[in-house]
């Protein structure tokens, strides 16, 4: 059953191109499996919201799947990865600028970004891009049963291209979850500004995602094979959640908080969705690299990397 959910389609779609032009063939996601009588049409993008969410699978059958998220995250029941993410995105061209997407159930905001390389489900080294992010409050994810203030999802998609085939790529997606706890002392994000801000004209000028890894003293994440936690709940997903959380000033934590005001669609006031089953996953964890990286490692390094680690916990282990 679950493997139907990951049936991996080899069709491409490309990206829309945003003010910079670039065009990557995205890897697309498997095609969401509607309940009887359900089209696409009929949900969209308002008609679910975060009062039924008990009853997405009513719609779209994969959100009854069993590799849903979020999740709780039980640290101690966490093991070691042998491959850690380094996380370094590129300084973004100052004349790209980032474009608030029409998204009622969040704040998001799409564009070209750089590319990560991350351990696939596969357990390859897949390169996925940063195409955008968006924002939860409370958080999705809890760690060890504690929920935080705000979590920001940023999304990469794997693509397609000389190197790399879309059929070899388990998780088309990986999604890094950040935490934000708010703190009285904590200073406005000068990146959230132009976002939270209700005057805002719709696109961020300058907005450099390693900013929130370089706040972050301790880059421990844990990573698990799950879903969207929005429908159509695509189960293609390797989350890679991060466990310390970053501050966030009251103001800025109640600007965005404000944005969940409107009833209709937000009827209990936050868009997180509820905890789902771990039926009996994995979690790994790790400790992402994230400072002195200055370029990407080329994929035959980190499959040698990939491989001598094996070897090494073989032996190891016996
Ligand atoms: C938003 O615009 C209004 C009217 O132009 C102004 O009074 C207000 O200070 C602005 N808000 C922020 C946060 O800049
Ligand atoms: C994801 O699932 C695959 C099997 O489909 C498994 O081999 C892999 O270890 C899982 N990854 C994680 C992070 O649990
Ligand atoms: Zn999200």
């Amino acid at each position: 059953m679950i493997f139907g959910f990951f049936a991996l389609i080899p069709t491409l779609i490309t990206a829309e191109t945003t003010t910079n032009e670039v065009i990557r063939d995205y890897c697309s996601l498997p095609d969401a499996v509607y309940a009887d009588g359900v089209s696409a049409a009929d949900f969209g993008a308002t008609g679910w919201n975060y009062a039924n969410a008990a009853n997405w699978a009513d719609l779209v059958v994969t959100c009854g799947g069993s590799f849903q998220s979020p999740i709780d995250i039980v640290t101690t029941g966490s093991t070691q990865e042998p491959v850690q993410p380094q996380i370094h995105y590129r300084s973004k061209d100052a004349s790209v600028g980032y474009e608030e997407a029409n998204k009622p159930y969040t704040k998001e905001y799409e564009g070209e970004y750089s590319e990560i390389e991350v351990t696939d489900a596969s357990g390859s080294v897949i390169r996925y891009y940063a195409k955008q992010f968006h924002i939860h409050t409370p958080s999705e994810h809890t760690i060890d049963g504690k929920y935080y203030d705000l979590e920001i999802h940023f999304v990469h998609q794997a693509i397609q291209d000389d190197e790399q085939d879309c059929n070899t790529v388990k998780n088309k997606l990986t999604v890094f979850g950040l935490m934000f706890q708010e703190s009285s002392s904590a200073t406005d994000y000068e990146a959230f500004k132009p976002w939270f801000d209700s005057n805002a004209t719709g696109e961020v000028d300058s907005f450099d995602l390693n900013d929130f890894f370089s706040k972050m003293s301790d880059a421990t994440y844990y990573h698990y094979n799950g879903s969207l936690t929005t429908l159509p709940c695509s189960q293609t997903v390797n989350w890679v959640v991060f466990q310390q959380p970053l501050p966030i000033s009251t103001a800025q934590l109640k600007q965005f908080q404000d944005f969940l005001s409107d009833s209709t669609l937000f009827p209990i006031k936050h868009n997180n969705r509820p905890i789902q089953h771990l039926n009996g996953r994995k979690i790994l964890k790790g400790t992402a690299i994230t400072a002195g990286v200055t370029e990407i490692p080329n994929l035959e390094a980190s499959f040698a990397q990939t491989v001598a680690m094996a070897i090494l916990l073989v032996i190891l282990i016996q």
